[in-house]
């Protein structure tokens, strides 16, 4: 459930408490008149009548009343801080729009739309040579900046690289780990670990990408691959560090092959895999507050069946958030 009003669980018992006052009463009185009436009264039926209506009993009633609704609805009187999860879009451009004409002017195709758009974080992560001309076009809007990838030191003899104090100039974003980078660039675990501690120093959001390829799949690995993949890349961070990361759950052969998981699968991985890896590492208020988003051929067409899955808490999509209709992907997500 990802919005459980507060309350609800006071309303009820405040209103069986009241039942039995007003119930105890009526009682009361209408005991008292046919005592009164009533010329063969007794000690003994005095003593029964102050048991079963005194403000004890009465007490005691809804007392009973509340337990019994507990164990009926639990998920009424669950006093743990709700923690909404707020869903996040996320467009990653790849190697795309990189020229600083055709990037700004997609961005201001889909600027006033996104903006628009209520109940979703949406966030664009171009490449690197256009994030200052997006950043400028974007400035009065709500919608985020991400970038693809970062080195994790602040700075230092790295040729080619981006630190995340760089970063944080211009994002509030940066997607660590995506299977092309692990595959092609040889980032390791290790490596992404050291990105994302260095990105939340940064105040830049990571998002961090892990999924498991087709052979790990069809062996039914994928539980034991991602979990260690979740479980690496979040060591050493404290609880609240946790709780910022955005982790997106992208199975490598559901990546730009217009054949994404089913929504039930994404939804199984992430519940049981995903939150169950941060569960054991910082317990289920973390796991429960930590956003994951599925990504792998999302498109206008299948994103709301993913979003209404529970566990889903948005969508990291390549393809098709390089086409205008993005637009009209993020408002089917903030639909559900
Ligand atoms: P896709 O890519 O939506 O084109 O499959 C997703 C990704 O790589 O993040």
């Amino acid at each position: 459930m990802r919005d459980i009003v507060w309350g609800r669980a006071d309303t009820v018992v405040w209103l069986d408490y009241r039942l039995a006052v007003i119930m105890g009463q009526l009682v009361r009185r209408t005991w008292r008149r046919i005592v009164t009436r009533e010329a063969l009264w007794s000690g003994n039926r005095e003593s029964l009548r102050q048991t079963l209506f005194s403000r004890e009993s009465i007490l005691l009633w809804a007392l009973q009343t509340y337990r019994r609704r507990r164990r009926e609805y639990p998920i009424l009187f669950d006093r743990r801080p709700k923690l909404m999860r707020y869903p996040i879009i996320a467009g990653n451009w790849k190697m795309h729009l990189g020229r600083v004409d055709e990037a700004l002017a997609f961005v201001r195709r889909i600027r006033y739309g996104l903006n628009q758009i209520e109940g979703v974080d949406r966030v664009l992560c171009p490449p690197f040579t256009v994030l200052a001309s997006v950043a400028e076009v974007i400035r009065p809007t709500r919608i985020g900046l991400g970038a693809q990838t970062m080195h994790w030191e602040e700075q230092g003899a790295h040729t080619g690289e981006i630190s995340p104090a760089m970063l944080a100039e211009l994002c509030q974003y940066v997607i660590l780990g995506h299977s092309e980078r692990r595959a092609a660039n040889n980032e390791s675990d290790e490596s992404v670990n050291h990105k994302v501690s260095a990105a939340l120093v940064c105040d830049l959001t990571p998002i961090i990408c892990v999924g498991e390829n087709l052979a790990q799949n069809e062996a039914g690995q994928t539980h034991e691959f991602v979990g260690g993949q979740v479980r690496a890349a979040l060591a050493g961070l404290t609880m609240e560090q946790a709780q910022q990361c955005v982790i997106a759950y992208e199975p490598l052969w559901a990546i730009g092959t217009g054949k994404a998981a089913t929504p039930a699968d994404a939804n199984r991985v992430i519940g049981l895999t995903i939150r169950g890896a941060v569960a054991e590492m910082f317990g289920e208020t973390t796991a429960q507050a930590v956003r994951v988003q599925y990504g792998g051929s999302v498109n206008v067409e299948n994103i709301s069946a993913f979003m209404a899955m529970p566990e889903v808490d948005g969508a990291l999509v390549g393809g098709a958030s390089l086409k205008p209709d993005f637009v009209e992907l993020v408002r089917r997500a903030a639909l559900v």
